[in-house]
């Protein structure tokens, strides 16, 4: 799906597809520069991560392992809490292992913050993270981020894996969410 199949649903489209996947495109030979010679997994999470993971990988020219976790709230209160719920771990043992973390955004910053702990008390020879948006003004826990595609404005942005109620993950563009959809 596009931007012009939604039209009146967007305010703005804020990047492209091109525009993504140039940009996906000098994240992976950043990363691929970083960890020469070393083994990698990157670790998506459910269910935002799914597109970029996937163009990430590929856009990546050297063999990498590819592991998932889904996590959740538990319950309104979690976003203020930092308190994470993990629904699906991973399968891989990362003790010894270089991960990154992979995510489509940082909001609050409390879900990578709490992964990010969480991970490295498994004994891995390295943790970071890689995400394709951040929200500098909505930030409220640092998280120390190696790989960062854009820094947007604190608004409701939707497409390549966000959503608003579910919808609009599959949309090959990222746009800021008019009111009129969500009001
Ligand atoms: C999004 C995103 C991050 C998290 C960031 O996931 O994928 O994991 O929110 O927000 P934070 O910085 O405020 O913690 P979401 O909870 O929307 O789930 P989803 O990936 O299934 O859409």
């Amino acid at each position: 799906m596009d931007a012009a199949h939604i039209d009146d649903d967007l305010v703005n489209v804020l990047f492209t597809e091109a525009q993504i996947q140039e940009k996906l495109g000098e994240l992976a030979a950043r990363i691929e520069q970083d960890y020469e010679g070393e083994d990698l997994l990157i670790v998506g999470i459910l269910r935002g991560a799914v597109m970029v993971m996937a163009d990430m990988a590929r856009a990546l020219t050297r063999h990498v392992e590819m592991d998932w976790m889904a996590v959740s709230s538990y319950g309104s209160g979690t976003k203020s809490s930092g308190v994470v719920r993990i629904l699906k771990d991973l399968d891989t043992d990362i003790s010894g292992r270089h991960v990154l973390i992979v995510d489509e955004i940082i909001d609050t910053g409390l879900t990578l913050s709490w992964l990010t702990s969480n991970l490295t008390s498994r004994n891995p020879a390295s943790v970071e993270i890689c995400t394709l948006l951040r929200k500098p003004e909505a930030q409220r826990m640092p998280v120390d981020v190696k790989y960062v595609g854009w820094d947007i404005p604190n608004e409701f942005v939707v497409g390549y894996g966000l959503d608003y109620r579910e919808r609009y993950r599959n949309l090959r563009d990222i746009g800021t969410l008019a009111p009129h959809v969500y009001s």
